[in-house]
């Protein structure tokens, strides 16, 4: 039980470094809470016009979350999960940032990469197919989170499943903004400045 809860601790500590906050400010990009969507993500970071950041941030975000589940498991076997999702959240509600983070997309990214490569290879395709076939970041990120439980299931990862089918609940929900303005047909698209 105490494993659970030194995974859950690692995870949130690891998840919660606001990577694309800290690039933009350490190069002078400006100050992203102020930028299009005011989230920390790689998208919003991309509207800085600075692409080699934008890209650090989406490794970065993936890695913590990635490094959080492969430490885990190695040193508490069992808890990875949990450690992932703690990341996850660690990412979206961080304590630095008066628990005011990003959306999750790429940190579950990092977490599916970690449980199961069939999970984050899905996760991976399905990401970027979407987001290749429409250009709209949310949506890429919204459908490539729906496929990490399918695909946890697929694999017959029932108890990866129904955490990682949490966290999908957890990245719609954050993304209520963008489901709103996709209704609107005024979501952009990865490349304009809005
Ligand atoms: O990963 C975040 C992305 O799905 C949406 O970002 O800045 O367009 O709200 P943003």
């Amino acid at each position: 039980m105490p494993e659970l809860i030194y995974a859950a601790a690692l995870g949130y500590l690891l998840g919660s470094i606001p990577f694309g906050l800290l690039l933009t400010r350490m190069f002078g990009a400006g100050d992203l809470r102020a930028i299009g969507s005011g989230n920390i993500g790689a998208t919003n970071v991309l509207r800085t016009g600075r692409r080699e950041l934008a890209a650090a941030t989406l490794l970065l975000d993936l890695a913590k979350a990635l490094a959080a589940v492969l430490v885990a498991r190695a040193a508490w076997p069992g808890s990875e999960v949990f450690a992932g999702a703690a990341a996850v959240i660690g990412h979206c509600f961080p304590i630095w940032l008066r628990f005011k983070g990003g959306k999750g997309v790429a940190c579950m990214m990092g977490v599916a990469l970690g449980l199961a490569w069939p999970i984050g290879l899905t996760y991976a395709v399905v990401w970027l197919g979407v987001l290749a076939l429409t250009r709209i970041s949310s949506l890429g990120g919204m459908a490539a989170a729906i496929s990490a439980p399918i695909a946890a299931l697929a694999i017959g990862r029932g108890d990866y499943a129904a955490v990682l089918a949490l966290l999908c609940l957890l990245i719609l929900w954050l993304h209520r903004e963008n489901i709103a303005r996709l209704r609107k047909g005024t979501e952009p698209r990865v490349g304009s400045k809005a």
